[in-house]
């Protein structure tokens, strides 16, 4: 049982009672029944800010919004407090605890456009229908995926946090086998496979329902991936969605030839992001008061850039070093390619990374030329 005291904090413009620091890891609480706040999920709330703020201004219609899992509710209460517009915020927890917190946050803000729950959220789920779920777990969201999916309107979003990044980072395949039907990939490009590994699973169980998705947000971050996917319902959507459903083969691409002999995935092999939507999203962001505001917009600049470019990366250091040579810069690479008619962009799963369309023989010939 956890015996604590709540404290305040402030995120947004919000304050809230927050359980701070476990006092027991035992009794009936697992670590998924514990509600605990993590204050450096602040900018994964922050993003949802904007990203819902965005939501909202574009839905034609009243919007029903899911904090379904609420620990403390600190996400859900910050929806209905920093976001303008017609809508109404769920916020769900089946731990009594989370529960009690949870009503004393809506006390403590005043809000009447917040309805709180104390179910099972697949129950809840199955029960009710929403415009926008977010699933922030301890662990993995894949045994929410199925009911959240049938619970979605049409052009509806479903976010979802995965802290499970050793399984999808294939540190333990086997759980990633298990829980998401996928190999993943120990190297340097783990967190693109687990992040396209995630997406793909939520692709597979919308195909089921004759539902498509399209990937609005995709980030892989410290120790978390956070996916914001719009859930189109329709066969041919479902069908678009999974022409981009697909294993890799290390033989394919140098990217994977790292002493790897099986198939990767399956995986999502369409777009992580949706460039216009971000453009806007990242106006939005001027328009509030977040304290994780400045490293949100790189961020975002980053997920702009990256919207369109080719699935995976390289890394200046890596390449440089198999081609036994100094590491040049990474402003030079991008002048030769851009220089010789190939696209190039940033990314943000590596500082030093870089996606492009040109063939390995001429990036090597970029990296052999004198660029130091
Ligand atoms: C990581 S915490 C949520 C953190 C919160 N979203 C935030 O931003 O601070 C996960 C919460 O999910 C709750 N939970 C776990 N499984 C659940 C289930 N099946 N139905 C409802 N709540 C559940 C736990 O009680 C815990 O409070």
């Amino acid at each position: 049982m956890i015996v604590q005291k709540a404290e305040i904090v402030k995120e947004g413009t919000t304050e809230c009672l927050v359980f701070k620091k476990k006092i027991s890891k035992k009794g009936p609480g697992s670590k998924d029944n514990e509600p605990f706040y993590n204050p450096s999920m602040e900018s994964n709330r922050d993003l949802s800010i904007v990203v819902n703020q965005w939501f909202v201004n574009n839905c034609k219609k009243h919007a029903c919004l899911l904090d379904g899992l609420g620990a403390s509710g600190i996400r859900g209460i910050r929806l209905a407090n920093e976001i303008d517009g017609d809508f109404a915020v769920t916020i769900n927890d089946w731990n009594e605890q989370a529960f009690s917190l949870i009503k004393k946050n809506l006390e403590l803000n005043k809000l009447e456009n917040v309805i709180d729950s104390n179910k099972n959220l697949n129950v809840l789920l199955l029960e009710n229908k929403y415009h926008y779920i977010d699933i922030d777990p301890f662990g993995s969201p894949a045994r929410f995926v199925d009911s959240a999916i049938r619970s979605i309107y049409n052009n509806g979003i479903i976010a979802c946090t995965a802290t499970d990044t050793a399984p999808l980072c294939g540190i333990y395949p086997n759980v990633c086998w298990r829980r998401y039907g996928a190999r993943s990939f120990h190297s340097y490009v783990m967190h693109e496979i687990g992040l396209r590994i995630l997406l793909g699973f939520i692709c597979r169980e919308a195909a089921k329902y004759d539902k498509g998705i399209e990937p609005i947000v995709s980030y892989s971050a410290d120790y978390y991936f956070r996916v914001y996917v719009k859930i189109r319902n329709g066969k041919d959507y479902a069908n678009e969605s999974m022409e981009n459903f697909s294993v890799i083969s290390p033989k394919e691409s140098f990217i994977f030839s790292d002493n790897n002999e099986h198939d990767i995935g399956p995986l999502w092999l369409g777009k992580l992001h949706n460039k216009t939507a971000i453009k806007e999203i990242r106006t939005l962001l001027f328009k509030k008061e977040l304290n994780t505001k400045n490293s949100l917009w790189k961020l975002l600049s980053l997920f702009e850039e990256e919207a369109n470019a080719p699935s995976f990366f390289y890394i200046t250091d890596d390449f440089a070093s198999s081609l036994k040579m100094a590491t040049p810069k990474l402003k030079k690479i991008f002048e030769k390619l851009t220089s010789r008619g190939y696209e190039v962009f940033r990314t943000h799963f590596s500082p030093t990374g870089f996606k492009t369309n040109a063939y390995l023989d001429e990036i090597k010939k970029v990296f052999k030329e004198n660029m130091i």
